[in-house]
């Protein structure tokens, strides 16, 4: 499924976010920024260990990244140039403030690919798997938080990857709804 936001073109894909050919794909890491499994595992098993060394440096400079923040590295071996690390929320219920960690995770990842000069990214579904985060209230979240910084910064294509059909179609829904 695809639209147009403002001058984005804003697309919904089912896939494997390792193979997009957008300059950026975003990583839905930890604050130890040190991998994982899920796409964290995949994205530097692909991107081989530039990936980790640069992510090694921004631990040596500011230990990690905190919750709802974002870094950038090369994307080494991967057809992006860049991945943008991320660190989603652990649902615990939502009433430790996890939406507006979510909102901030998709906000800041889009900001410092807009302050890098990057004009098209891949985002997965953070949060939604290890984290346990419900995916249908995290796409509304995504979705609502992705079109209103796109409505005022332009991108050639903003893309949300899902790993599965099932994924996907809540995506359409919560893009359909929004
Ligand atoms: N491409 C696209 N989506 C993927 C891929 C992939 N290659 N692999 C997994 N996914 C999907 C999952 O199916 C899920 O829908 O990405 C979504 C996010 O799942 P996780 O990778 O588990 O991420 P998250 O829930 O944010 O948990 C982050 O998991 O891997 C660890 O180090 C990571 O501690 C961090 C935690």
């Amino acid at each position: 499924m695809e639209t147009v936001v403002g001058k984005t073109k804003l697309c919904l894909i089912q896939g494997d976010i390792t193979l997009q050919d957008t300059e950026a794909i975003v990583n839905a890491a930890n604050t130890r920024l040190l991998g994982g499994g899920g796409v964290d595992g995949a994205i530097h098993r692909a991107g081989g260990p530039k990936v980790l060394e640069e992510c090694k440096k921004i631990r040596a400079k500011q230990d990690g990244c905190p919750t709802g923040e974002a870094v950038i590295t090369t994307g080494g071996n991967l057809k992006a140039r860049y991945v943008i690390h991320t660190v989603g929320p652990v649902w615990t219920g939502g009433n430790k403030g996890e939406d507006s960690l979510l909102r901030n995770a998709y906000y800041n990842s889009l900001k410092i690919a807009r302050e890098s000069g990057i004009t098209s990214l891949a985002f997965p579904s953070i949060s939604t798997g290890v984290y346990g985060f419900p995916i249908d209230r995290a796409a509304a979240i995504a979705i609502s938080t992705v079109k209103q910084f796109i409505q005022g910064h332009h991108f050639k294509e903003v893309r949300f990857v899902l790993f599965s059909p099932e994924d996907l179609k809540v995506y359409e829904e919560a893009l359909t709804q929004s």
